[in-house]
């Protein structure tokens, strides 16, 4: 049970690392929704396994790197910023608010407000003008985004005391921590991907990554050429004012310039809580931005306070989430897609079509026991659910549209890997899953993995997307991930990518790959653990793993038992440690990193330090 808590602590924090900071996530919200309840369910069954870091126990998302290489300084927020607890049935709404009536200690008034699908941020007001913006991160420290939010039309720098409102009782206050949410509006959302589409660049595939990808620009000014909105939803810290209400707070905000929502009512019973979830899922398409819920508070600020809340979550709030959104279109074919640790996928290809406010052109099909499982045939016209910002999905056909002549036919699974055409095979006997085994030279493997060793959570190396990593790998500048750090500008300019056309010499974009992967060399031990794509490793593994040994020798070196002691490290992470060092040419990566002058220790007394002063390790 211990092995299987550490897995799917590591599980959800990869899984949250990749939907909050990365904005790319890699699995349904369905599925996360049932892995996190497992975790809670064994967390509740062996409350000795809970740690105060478990995902459980914080807001999804994660702190910034405090070496500042995520661009945004770290902002510590002068209160720590709180998520919501989910239910997902009318029933269970029901007895969430049964059960908060009771804890109030009396009949409740109900604010019901719409759950905005966007990023929450946080503003710092001091005597009415605005000091600091930062998302939310881990909800203690989030990232500096001052100067792009300082670009969103609705966001006053400068708040205003208009007195007609609420009699005067608003005073602009000393110090005001206000919470909301950074969201595109639907129609600023389809013109801005319009505008992407017409400059040949890739648009956004929902609004809400359009949202985070528009506030997490480097350059403010790219920011401000896309139409971003905010309402505000929430307070933290405030000085020199005081609210009876949460409503009344937001009456104070609109007063000061701040945006609010126009969809929030206070009801005072559950019966007409359950009305407005009624209302909002019934007429979602109606409002300007996506929603993926309801969000229901205790409106009295004295009850709020009295309830209190858990380390992630107050009791005085829940969000209902709707079911996720369903269409049907025509499935016109399946592919299948090789990803960074080989598993070969079937994906849908469909005729796009609009679902929850984004268009839908590929769809996961998981595995082909799926695809028989779901029994679709290519030319059918299937079912697919969306639900705000994951992957969607092919429920199955309708079966009852086959008979209009149109030509069917069953999907064949592949039995050769698509890009490199080795035969594919389970990883173990009896796994669903297909692998190709070339991991090492096959060159979707090599790509995923050059591309995610480039990523924010490891070398950050962000002169290496994906097409620089195509046109290393295509053109045989590197042959695996082991060859980058020995690159130089001979080498590059083989490449087209990395040629000027008229003198043969070395792009701009080349020369910032080497400068970049020089300055690379020295970054701290756990992006270099990252960077390995060893199975379950993500940064909180490489973190103590890396605090632990100090050096990717002494990881080497380790017995199991040795690895699994490390915090958060069980049997089978640490298992998949041990393998991967047995493998000649993972080892071989290694060796010809540290060749080319990579750091492969920490400073342990400068670790030890952070660890014992709570600091993160950068
Ligand atoms: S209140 C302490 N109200 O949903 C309560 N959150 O799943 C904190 N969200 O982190 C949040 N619309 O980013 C609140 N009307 C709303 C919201 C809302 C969207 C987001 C917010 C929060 C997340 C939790």
């Amino acid at each position: 049970m211990n092995a299987r808590h550490a897995e799917l602590v590591e599980i959800v924090r990869e899984a949250q690392r990749r939907y909050y900071d990365l904005d790319a996530p890699t699995m349904s919200d369905g599925e996360f929704d049932e892995l996190f309840r497992e975790l809670e369910q064994i967390e509740s069954d062996h409350p000795e396994l809970v740690t105060d870091d478990s995902p459980t126990a914080r807001p999804g998302g994660s702190a910034p790197a405090a070496d500042g290489s995520t661009t945004f300084a770290p902002v510590t927020h002068p209160r720590q910023m709180l998520s919501l607890e989910d239910v997902f049935s009318p029933e269970e709404l029901a007895t969430w608010l049964e059960r908060a009536e009771r804890l109030a200690g009396g009949p409740v008034e109900w604010l019901t407000e719409v759950k905005i699908d966007g990023l929450a941020v946080n503003l710092v007001y001091e005597r009415g003008v605005l000091v600091r913006a930062a998302t939310r991160g881990d909800g203690r420290v989030g990232e500096d985004v001052t100067a792009n939010v300082r670009t969103i039309a609705s966001i006053p720098a400068e708040l205003t005391y208009d007195v007609s409102v609420g009699d005067g009782r608003f005073p602009i206050p000393e110090m005001l921590e206000v919470r909301g949410e950074v969201f595109f509006r639907l129609d600023d959302f389809a013109e801005l991907n319009a505008r992407l589409v017409a400059a040949g660049d890739k648009p956004f595939a929902n609004p809400r990554n359009a949202a985070a990808g528009s506030l997490r620009q480097k350059d403010p000014a790219v920011t401000a050429a896309r139409p971003l909105s905010m309402y505000c939803h929430g307070l933290g810290e405030v000085r020199g004012v005081t609210f009876e209400r949460q409503s009344e707070a937001y009456t104070a905000f609109s007063s000061w310039g701040l945006p609010v929502s126009e969809h929030s009512l206070v009801v005072d019973s559950a019966a007409e809580v359950q009305a407005r979830m009624e209302y909002w899922g019934a007429h979602r398409a109606e409002v300007e931005h996506e929603i993926d819920g309801l969000v229901v508070k205790v409106d009295r600020r004295a009850t709020q306070h009295s309830m209190g809340a858990t380390s992630r979550v107050p009791r005085w709030a829940v969000a209902y989430k709707y079911p996720p959104q369903e269409a049907t279109t025509l499935l016109t074919d399946i592919q299948v897609g090789v990803g960074r640790t080989g598993r070969v996928t079937p994906y849908a290809v469909l005729e796009p079509v609009t679902v929850a406010g984004s268009t839908v052109a590929r769809a996961t099909l998981h595995n082909a026991a799926e695809v028989a499982r779901k029994g679709v045939l290519i030319g059918d016209t299937v079912v697919i659910r969306k639900a705000g910002d994951v992957i969607p999905e092919v429920l199955g056909p309708v079966v009852a549209l086959r008979d209009d002549g149109r030509s069917l036919r069953t999907f064949e699974m592949a039995t050769h890997c698509p890009e490199c055409g080795t035969p594919l095979a389970p990883a173990k006997d009896g796994d669903v899953d297909i692998r190709c085994p070339n991991a090492r030279s096959c060159p979707a493997q090599l790509r995923e993995r050059l591309f995610y060793l480039a990523s924010r959570g490891a070398f950050d190396i962000d002169a290496l997307g994906y097409e620089a990593a195509t046109a290393l790998l295509a053109d045989g500048i590197v042959t695996d991930e082991g060859d980058l750090f020995d690159l130089t500008a001979k080498d590059l300019v083989r490449s087209v990518f990395f040629r000027k056309k008229d003198d043969g010499s070395l792009t701009k974009n080349g020369q910032t790959l080497l400068d970049f992967l020089e300055r690379r060399k020295t970054q701290p031990l756990w992006r270099v653990i990252v960077a390995l794509s060893i199975r379950y490793v993500g940064p909180t593994a490489a973190r103590a793993l890396a605090g632990r040994f100090g050096s990717l020798a002494a990881i080497r070196a380790a017995t199991v038992e040795e690895l699994a002691e490390a915090d958060g490290v069980g049997p089978t992470i640490a298992e998949a440690v041990r393998e991967w060092f047995t493998v000649d040419w993972h080892a071989g990566i290694v060796d010809k990193w540290a060749a080319a002058g990579v750091r492969m220790a920490d400073d342990t007394a400068a670790v030890a330090a952070a660890i014992k002063s709570g600091e993160p390790i950068q």
